[in-house]
C-alpha cells in the first residue's frame, strides 16, 4: 500500500457515519474507525463499511496478555480490515501472539502498527505516573524498535517523530500520523500539527485526519484537499 489520507470517522452511531459516507460518491476514503463507534454499533459497522468498498483500519488499541491479545485478533482478522492496532506498552511476547492471532490460514494478515506513547503523555505524567524516566523521545524510539522486531509493520507517531522513526527503523517501517491540519485551518485540541504537505515531506507514510474534514463545510473538498496535499 501506498501513501493515503486515511479519514477518522469519529462518529457516534451508524447513521451519522453513513450521512458522511454518503457524500463520498467518487473516490472512496480510507477510513479509521475508532473504540466509540465500534463499541456503540458492533463488528457489523466495520463489514458494512468494507461492503461499500472503503479500506479500513481498526483503531482499537489491543492491550492485555498474550493470550487474549491472540484469541481477539484471531477474531479481528475475519473481519478483512486493511489495518489494526495495539499498545507496544503490551510488550514483545503479546506483540509476537498479537501477529500469531492476526494471521490467517493462508498466511495473509492485516498490517499492524503499534501505539508508543500516547501523545496525551508527555515527560512529566510518564515519569509521574509510570515511573518511567527517560526522555520521552527515547522511549518511542525504543517501543518503536520492539514493535519492529516483534514482526510489526509500523506505528502510530506524531508527524514530528516520523523521520526518526524511519531513521530508527527503516523507510519500510510505516509511520501513521494524526495530529494534522491546515494551514489555514483550526488546530482544535491537537498540540504539535502539521500540514499534509509538510507530513508528505518528513516521509509519513498515511495521515490519520478527522475535524479538518469531518467538520468541514464540505467535506469531499477538504478530502480532496488532502490527498492532493498529501498523496498526489
Ligand atoms: O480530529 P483529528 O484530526 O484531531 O483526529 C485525529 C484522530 O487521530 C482521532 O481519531 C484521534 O483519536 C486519533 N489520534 C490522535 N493522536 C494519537 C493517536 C490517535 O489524534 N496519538
Amino acid at each position: 500500500m501506498g501513501k493515503d489520507v486515511i479519514v477518522a470517522c469519529d462518529f457516534k452511531s451508524a447513521e451519522d457515519t453513513f450521512a458522511f459516507l454518503d457524500k463520498f460518491t467518487g473516490r472512496k476514503p480510507f477510513v479509521k474507525i475508532g473504540m466509540e463507534l465500534f463499541y456503540a454499533e458492533g463488528p457489523e459497522i466495520v463489514r458494512e463499511i468494507k461492503r461499500r468498498g472503503h479500506k479500513i483500519f481498526l483503531d482499537l488499541k489491543l492491550h492485555d496478555i498474550p493470550n487474549t491479545v491472540k484469541k481477539a485478533m484471531s477474531v479481528l482478522r475475519n473481519l478483512d480490515v486493511d489495518i489494526t492496532n495495539l499498545h507496544a506498552a503490551g510488550t514483545r511476547p503479546m506483540m509476537e501472539a498479537a501477529i500469531e492471532g492476526l494471521t490467517r490460514e493462508d498466511g495473509s494478515r492485516p498490517l499492524l502498527i503499534a501505539v508508543t506513547q500516547l501523545t496525551s503523555t508527555d515527560q512529566e505524567t510518564m515519569e509521574r505516573d509510570l515511573l518511567i524516566e527517560k526522555p520521552i523521545d527515547e522511549v518511542v524510539m525504543h517501543y518503536a524498535k520492539s514493535a519492529k522486531e516483534a514482526g510489526l509493520d509500523g506505528v502510530v507517531c506524531s508527524p514530528l517523530e516520523a523521520e526518526k522513526v524511519h531513521n530508527v527503523c527503516g523507510r519500510e517501517f510505516l509511520t501513521v500520523t494524526p495530529g494534522v491540519r491546515f494551514a489555514d485551518g483550526d488546530v482544535g485540541d491537537q498540540k504539535r500539527v502539521m500540514t499534509p504537505a509538510a507530513a508528505k515531506a518528513i516521509g509519513s507514510d498515511y495521515i490519520v485526519v478527522g475535524r479538518p474534514i469531518t467538520a468541514a463545510g464540505d467535506p469531499v473538498a477538504a478530502y480532496e484537499r488532502c490527498v492532493s496535499e498529501f498523496v498526489d
